[in-house]
């Protein structure tokens, strides 16, 4: 099946559950926190495509071991870029094109959102399989991030946590660090202070983050 096929016969990725009254409470939530959950956020069906495509394209995933910068953050993961989903999946590549997920998310952050033009960056799959694996602390460049969860540890403890701070350059400011070159030693304040919130997903949640601003790291 192509991208036409799919685009021509829209599937429902949505839970039926994000209805208007939920969307509403989700994007007060979202204004306040810069982070909402979206609990059981794809159908099962979709969720098992999902699933089955990534696991074919797994194989041309690229391991990455590096330190990024400006951060100076560690970056151990497996990925498969924006590209390689183009010329590989024209279903996941429906998935970001979904009208029925955009109107989702336009609710939520109340506002209008435009396509990311960043070719490897607008949609990507990471794969963060072994105990050392990490996305180091950043902000992205676009404002808004979804987060889909194809497969996540059965418990807390064990990992898949998403980490952020919130309004990030802020906090720098008024602790007077620098917010890319004092990576370390703010992250260690605001954590002693208790700003680092923690989050953890199961399979077929999602969130939304407001990645331009808030610090943001994923480990396992
Ligand atoms: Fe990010």
């Amino acid at each position: 099946m192509n991208l036409e096929t799919y685009t021509q016969n829209e599937i429902n990725f949505v839970n039926d559950h994000y209805q208007d009254n939920l969307l509403k409470e989700l994007s007060q939530k979202f204004k306040k926190d810069g982070y909402v959950k979206l609990k059981n956020f794809i159908r099962l069906k979709p969720y098992q495509l999902i699933m089955e495509e990534i696991s074919i394209l797994e194989q041309i995933a690229t391991h990455k071991n590096f330190t990024m910068k400006p951060y100076n953050t560690p970056r151990q993961l497996s990925v498969i870029g924006g590209s390689q989903i183009v010329n590989n999946s024209p279903f996941l590549l429906s998935l970001y094109y979904s009208s029925e997920v955009r109107s989702v998310l336009t609710k939520i952050v109340d506002e209008k959102i435009v396509e990311c033009r960043h070719p490897e960056e607008f949609m990507v799959i990471n794969f963060l399989l072994n105990k050392r694996s990490t996305h180091g602390w950043h902000l992205d460049d676009p404002p808004y991030a979804l987060i889909i969860f194809i497969e996540s540890p059965s418990c807390y403890s064990d990992g898949g946590l998403l980490e952020f701070i919130s309004d990030w350059k802020d906090f720098c400011k008024r602790n007077d660090f620098h917010p890319y070159k004092d990576i370390e030693q703010a992250v260690k304040k605001a954590k002693k202070l208790g700003y680092v919130h923690q989050h953890w997903h199961e399979k077929q949640d999602a969130y939304i983050l407001r990645a331009d601003k808030n610090l943001h790291r994923a480990l396992t």
